[in-house]
């Protein structure tokens, strides 16, 4: 048997990538300004306990405001588990008639870690069979189950002794803003790159705001997010969310604080700058600056990393994910199929194997040396060899995974080449 409880759907749980956690409760604390709102930074996500009758608008402004969380997830009961009966019998307790009506079309979402279970299919079957039932036993009919677009996500997490059901009252991710069309060849999620940003400390905010510099900008992930923060856009302001179609639903509320997010845009009040050497990438970079509202305050050109100047006088702060691996080779002065690059635009997987983008970083460092002292650059890369590739000492490294990829956000403090030697070293 289940031993459980119903947490009454006063917690509220943020997933968000591994080792972002911390980056998001600063986050979550800015948006919940309400003084008595516990916060807990847990592994995987933030976990915040309300009062009942401050849970929607919680719900309503994180969704809104959040870069950094996965989703906003209701907790609404948790329970020792062995069997899938268990699992039934935990999802039986929970009150699904308070959250949403039998006209909705529903799904369930498993994810697991260690769990003893066989088949996440068939507890996610018998999820959906105790919201069914118990709404049967209510009303004599049961929600529908429609698995591409559902009016209502239910997840359950299971580890290897505990079942967590809970609400997801995002629907869709919420790294997708709604503005992305164009994805280009390793796009970052939206939220990896909101936390990228938070670990450089840019802050548009500041009382002198720094540049921010993308120089293998791809489809422009990082700027875009940049510049929503320094025009003060909010990220779900072009979306549309699951806690929509939940009951209580106050969909006046709702445009109060739309109407509010929407007042609280400004002029950029920083630079954003980005660069790709794929002409093509640069277009998608700009069409997705111009869907995401933000096509004034990013300015993007074409160009190799290993050639282009600073964009700004002012020294700021770099941020990129740079080419790594063969899917993603670098190109350019320090790549290998320069002229084939030249000729036909981006295409990443003709890169040959076997090229560890050594040539590429080498120069790459010399440029900066030469000609960005005082920036600061920050690259994440899943290649730990990095700084020795680049002949510099990083100053920090940040661990973050993106998506299944154990990276790292290396700091370099860029200083001034002081003595040439002729392979370009300082
Ligand atoms: C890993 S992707 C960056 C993805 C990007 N952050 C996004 O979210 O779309 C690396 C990018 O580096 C670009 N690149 C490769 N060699 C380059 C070079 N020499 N100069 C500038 N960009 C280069 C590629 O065209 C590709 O868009």
């Amino acid at each position: 048997m289940a031993s459980g409880s119903q947490t009454a759907g006063l917690t509220l749980f943020l997933p968000c990538a591994a080792q972002t956690e911390e980056f998001l409760g600063d986050e979550v604390r800015r948006i919940l300004t309400a003084p008595d709102t516990a916060i807990q930074v847990q592994r995987g996500g933030i976990r915040i306990a309300l009062k009942p009758d401050t849970l929607m608008n919680a719900v309503m402004r994180l969704n809104l405001h959040s870069r950094m969380a996965q989703r906003v997830l209701v907790a609404l009961a948790q329970g020792s588990y062995r069997s899938e009966d268990d699992v039934y019998a935990l999802a039986s307790s929970i009150a699904w008639e308070q959250w949403f009506n039998v006209a909705k079309t529903i799904k369930v979402d498993v994810t697991a870690h260690k769990s003893p279970l066989k088949s996440l299919n068939f507890v996610a079957l018998r999820l959906k069979d105790a919201v069914a039932d118990r709404f049967r036993s209510l009303s004599g009919s049961r929600p529908s189950v429609d698995t591409h677009r559902p009016d209502v996500r239910i997840h359950l997490h299971l580890d290897a002794e505990h079942a967590f059901i809970s609400l997801d009252t995002s629907g869709e991710p919420l790294f997708k803003r709604g503005w992305r069309e164009d994805k280009g060849d390793a796009p970052l999620k939206e939220t990896l790159a909101a936390s990228m940003i938070a670990a450089t400390g840019w802050d548009p905010l500041g009382s002198t705001p720094l540049p921010l510099y993308d120089p293998c900008c791809g489809s422009g992930t990082i700027v875009v997010e940049a510049a929503q923060m320094a025009c003060g856009i909010a990220p779900g302001l072009q979306r549309r969310f699951a806690f929509e179609k939940l009951l209580g639903f106050d969909r006046q509320a709702w445009q109060t604080l739309c109407n509010e997010a929407r007042d609280a845009q400004r002029k950029p009040l920083a630079p954003v700058f980005g660069s790709d050497i794929a002409h093509r990438m640069v277009d998608f970079a700009k069409r997705n600056a111009e869907r995401a509202g933000v096509g004034h305050a990013v300015q993007l050109r074409g160009g190799d990393a290993l050639q282009r100047m600073p964009p700004s006088d002012v020294p700021g702060v770099m941020l990129l994910n740079p080419p790594y691996g063969t899917r993603i080779a670098a190109a350019g002065e320090g790549g290998r199929n320069m002229q084939e690059r030249r000729n036909v635009g981006f295409s990443a997987r003709d890169f040959a194997d076997g090229d560890d983008g050594g040539a590429f970083f080498q120069k790459l460092s010399a440029h900066w040396k030469s000609h960005y002292a005082g920036w600061t650059a920050w690259l994440l890369t899943p290649d730990m060899k990095l700084p020795g590739k680049l002949r510099l000492k990083e100053s920090r490294r940040v661990p973050m995974w993106n998506g299944p990829i154990d990276c790292r956000l290396f700091r370099f403090d860029l200083t001034a080449r002081k003595v040439q030697s002729p392979d370009g070293e300082v």
